[in-house]
């Protein structure tokens, strides 16, 4: 089957979003509010099942991280320690015609031919607006889209019917400083900071202003000392946490991708300073040593290894619930992308259909976020290492992912057509979502093969009771059983239990009492026992 086109492709799986119950557009019936989402019952399932992954694969499977659940809104000190007070910031421009708001870094580069003019005054000259403004078009355009454009600007300035003053033309290459959508001139870039404000209390005064935590980090670092001492962990160790962040995004797109309110998953991984694993190792292992395994922590390890440790780990990660190697891609950041604290960062990118975007970063952060808010809150991080007989500011390893991020990028993964035979054995076209087992929303959908045949009501009745203390069922008797496996094809459920004639006895006692399973993506069928379906589903799933 021919792939579909990128937009194409995109347009379908949003489509396919809403109509089976993944994602739809936050506040719908009120026409929407731009950059928030909300997870329908496929999508609230898949997005737990991610969620309980990560945090199985980092807290409960090892003995060095453990958990912390802290409030969204926190002292307002936090963020001007972390440095978001004050550079959290994106640059934005503005249309001088619409006031449409755009991110700098954003707009596409241009040529073409701009049109200058100094001013305008009206019709009879009483009035006049000394405002310089320009517009774009395209080379070869007629100039009078461009005094079309401009007389615009003019009369949103009062002037009721515009004479242009002074226009002169050049031809510029490669600028950004016009709005590609209508060519008009925008504003210089500003900053813009991108966290949202509110105010804690009664009082709505400048002393009362908290913000919305912008990333779940910042509350791992300020709960640093407390969570050690209740923890008896020891450096090397880490502290992770599942929760909202808030962005003021200037445009949110691609779907979810950018969104205004998002989940994390972030890690902090505390390790020691270089200089004191020098002291106690004799050297630090570096990234060009021959490594026995990147897998196998060793006391040589300093901030390279660790970092690529986690590297390693967090795309391994990925693998396990289905986001192949060949569909990610390990970027590591040039010096000068670099945020002011981190000394390394690697981006895990993954191939969305509308390009190769950032899932996950797993930045090198030395002490900065440590010795920062011993700077804020004069109250000391810093560490005594019994076994290297030294007191120190943990440094710091972050792998930070999204949730809604990685829930698009096991949509777009899942999402395929291919062909299956109908009743009649003929080749029908089907979606088909192939979400790995792991974080499928539902499981198994346990089906009787009739709707009118209580006794295969009952028994299919039975079989989904049975199931479900241990997964997520799916409970269908509606339709035709073609129709109702394409159904769960589209949700994605790896497995379809049908219970039929022989699940009765009615072809002998050899078959009594066993179902058909079914396999979504090879649509096989195979014989099972009834009461060996957990067992066999959960080795499946798991
Ligand atoms: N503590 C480090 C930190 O927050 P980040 O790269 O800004 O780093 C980490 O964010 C991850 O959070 C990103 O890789 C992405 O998965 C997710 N994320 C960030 N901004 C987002 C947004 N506006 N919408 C959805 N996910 C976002």
């Amino acid at each position: 089957m021919a792939e579909p086109k990128t937009g194409e492709l995109m347009e379908k799986i949003v489509s396919l979003c809403k109509r089976r119950g993944f994602i739809f557009q936050s506040s719908e019936i009120y026409g929407g509010l731009n950059g928030f989402w909300d997870y329908g019952p496929l999508g609230a399932e898949l997005k737990r099942n991610i969620k309980e992954c990560w945090w199985r694969s980092m807290t409960q499977l090892r003995e060095d991280v453990v958990g912390l659940d802290a409030s969204i809104i926190m002292h307002p000190k936090i963020w001007e320690a972390s440095g978001h007070t004050s550079t959290f910031s994106d640059l934005m421009v503005d249309c001088l015609l619409t006031k449409k708001r755009f991110r700098a870094d954003q707009i596409e580069p241009q040529s073409g031919t701009a049109y200058f003019y100094t001013g305008a005054s009206d019709g009879q000259g009483s009035k006049e607006c000394q405002d310089a403004f320009s517009v774009l078009i395209a080379t070869g355009k007629h100039a009078e889209y461009a005094r079309k454009v401009a007389r615009q600007f003019y009369q949103e300035r009062g002037l009721e019917n515009p004479a242009l003053q002074s226009e002169r033309t050049d031809e510029l290459k490669n600028t950004t400083r016009y709005n590609p959508e209508n060519g008009s001139l925008l504003t210089e870039p500003r900053p813009f900071n991108l966290m949202l404000k509110t105010y804690v209390g009664p009082v709505e005064s400048a002393d009362n202003i908290s913000y919305l935590r912008p990333e779940t980090a910042q509350a791992i670092f300020v709960q640093f000392k407390n969570t050690l001492e209740v923890s008896r962990q020891r450096v090397p160790f880490g502290i992770c946490q599942i929760g909202k962040a808030f962005r003021n995004e200037i445009n949110p797109r691609n779907f979810t991708f950018r969104s205004r309110e998002f989940e994390q998953m972030e890690l902090e991984f505390f390790i020691r300073p270089d200089e004191v694993v020098q002291k106690m190792a004799g050297s630090v292992a570096s990234l060009s040593d021959p490594q026995p395994a990147i897998l196998n922590p060793q006391p040589s390890w300093g901030w390279e290894l660790w970092h690529k440790y986690w590297v390693e780990q967090r795309i391994n990660w990925y693998e396990s619930i289905g986001l192949g190697r060949e569909t990610l891609v390990e970027y590591w950041q040039k010096k000068e992308e670099l945020a002011h604290y981190a000394k390394a960062t690697v981006d895990i990118l993954f191939k969305f259909p509308f390009g190769t975007q950032e899932l996950e970063g797993i930045a090198a952060r030395g002490d900065f976020d440590l010795t920062q808010h011993q700077k804020f809150s004069g109250k000391s991080m810093e560490y005594f290492d019994e076994e290297a007989k030294a007191k120190y500011v943990p440094h710091v390893i972050e792998p930070s992912a999204g949730v809604d991020r990685l829930a698009l990028a096991l949509i777009c993964n899942a999402y395929c057509e291919d062909q299956a035979p109908d009743e009649k054995g003929k080749l029908e076209s089907r979606v088909v979502m192939r979400f790995h087992p792991r974080v499928a929303p539902i499981k198994v959908a346990v089906f009787p093969l009739l709707k009118n045949k209580p006794e295969l009501v009952k028994k299919a009745k039975t079989v989904r009771d049975l199931l479900r203390p241990h997964m997520s069922v799916f409970y269908d008797e509606a339709g035709a059983i073609g129709r109702r496996y394409r159904r769960q094809d589209e949700a994605g459920t790896p497995f379809g239990v049908t219970i039929d004639f022989e699940t009765l006895g009615e072809q002998g006692p050899a078959l009594q009492d066993t179902v058909t399973l079914r396999d979504r993506d090879t649509m096989k069928q195979e014989r099972v026992r009834i009461n060996e379906l957990v067992s066999m589903l959960l080795e499946r799933i798991r």
